[in-house]
């Protein structure tokens, strides 16, 4: 059986920069309480009606192409994570194969949060490994800043998350290098602790309308943050070492971890409990705050550029989030 490879990274971020101070005009918050908490500076949110996340999937999947230095039409299929579509449905996937002008590939949509850039590489990965296709699109693209409640009543979510894109190519490598191994886990008990419940088909909007009650908060995102940190906390070494014991390594192997930007106070506890060096860790959540599914092709495509990762190097993609749902994939780049 082929291996798979990351042949080609690109990301694109809204240019109109929010920072904490701006947030503080909005709500009651300050700059020192967000970093204190979260390590974010600024984000990035799109000016409204200026882009989308199929739109900055777009960008982020051109500038992905041109670095895989490979034709457009030479992609083969597309995979796309995001927890905010243009549309409740059709997912994006297909607004990426328009966009692009690729002539009928198959399009898949992928539902799994802050993990779901790495869910998509998994998938990737097995379509790659079976021979079924050649050179895979792989996105993952958030909006936030439309749906977040930017009041105080919806500070301890509204000021983590930001918007933007990152993409990957995904292409047979051969055997010394590659993805090494992915690993997905789930548990849907804790899946109303970081959630937006409505509307969907659980609470459609009629009634949501009809309901009229001002309390009713399903429709902005709800986070347990304590709960949720606890969970992050321990989920992401486990599933970090899981790959790298599969694989025969230790933590000192690793050349670049790139954990899912949920916080950086979550990414500061997962080296020291792995005992990490400063060198082996990326973080950009300062710049640009949580965006999910893109956090780690973004963060990815810019260890690149910054010459963080050279050839040969053992890196490891790390995530957890909404579900709960947390995964991994190791790469000999
Ligand atoms: N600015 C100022 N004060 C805020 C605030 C903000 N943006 N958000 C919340 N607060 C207040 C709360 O109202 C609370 O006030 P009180 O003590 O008077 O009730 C106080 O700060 C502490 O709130 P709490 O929610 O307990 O803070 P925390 O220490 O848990 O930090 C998070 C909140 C969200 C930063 C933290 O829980 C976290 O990072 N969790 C993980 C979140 C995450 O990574 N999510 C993505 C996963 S993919």
């Amino acid at each position: 059986m082929r291996n798979a490879k990351i042949a080609g990274m690109g990301f694109f971020v809204p240019e109109n920069i929010v920072t904490n101070d701006d947030l503080a005009q909005m709500m009651e918050t300050n700059d020192a309480w967000i970093q204190e908490r979260t390590g974010i500076q600024e984000r990035r949110w799109v000016i409204p009606g200026e882009d989308t996340t199929s739109g900055m999937g777009v960008k982020a999947a051109k500038m992905a192409i041109e670095n895989a230095n490979i034709d457009t039409q030479d992609i083969d299929f597309i995979i796309f994570a995001t927890l905010s579509p243009d549309y409740y449905f059709p997912g994006p996937g297909v607004q990426v194969q328009e966009a692009l002008g690729l002539d009928t590939i198959g399009a898949l949509d992928v539902r799994n949060q802050c993990s779901g850039f790495v869910y998509a590489l998994s998938v990737a990965d097995q379509f790659i490994k079976t021979g079924m296709y050649n050179n895979i699109l792989v996105i993952g693209s958030e909006l936030h800043s439309g749906g977040l409640e930017k009041t105080t009543r919806g500070r301890g979510v509204s000021v983590i998350f930001g918007d933007g894109a990152g993409a990957a190519v995904v292409t047979p490598s051969d055997y010394s290098s590659g993805i090494l191994s992915t690993h997905l886990h789930s548990e849907g008990a804790h899946a109303k602790e970081l959630a937006l419940i409505g509307p969907a088909t659980n609470r459609w909007v009629d009634e949501i309308i009809k309901d009229g009650d001002p309390d009713d908060l399903s429709y902005y995102p709800h986070m347990n943050g304590n709960y949720v940190f606890k969970h992050a906390v321990t989920r992401f070494p486990q599933v970090i070492m899981e790959a790298l014991t599969q694989n025969g390594y230790k933590p000192e192997d690793i050349d670049l971890l790139v954990p899912h930007q949920a916080n950086l106070r979550i990414a500061q506890f997962i080296q020291r409990t792995m005992k990490l060096k400063d060198d082996q860790v990326y973080n950009n959540i300062m710049r640009y705050g949580n965006t999910t599914a893109a956090s780690i092709p973004i963060a990815l495509s810019e260890a690149l550029q910054e010459g963080k990762v050279k050839k040969g190097d053992l890196v490891c993609l790390a995530a957890f989030g909404s579900g709960f749902t947390w995964a991994s994939a190791l790469i000999r780049w």
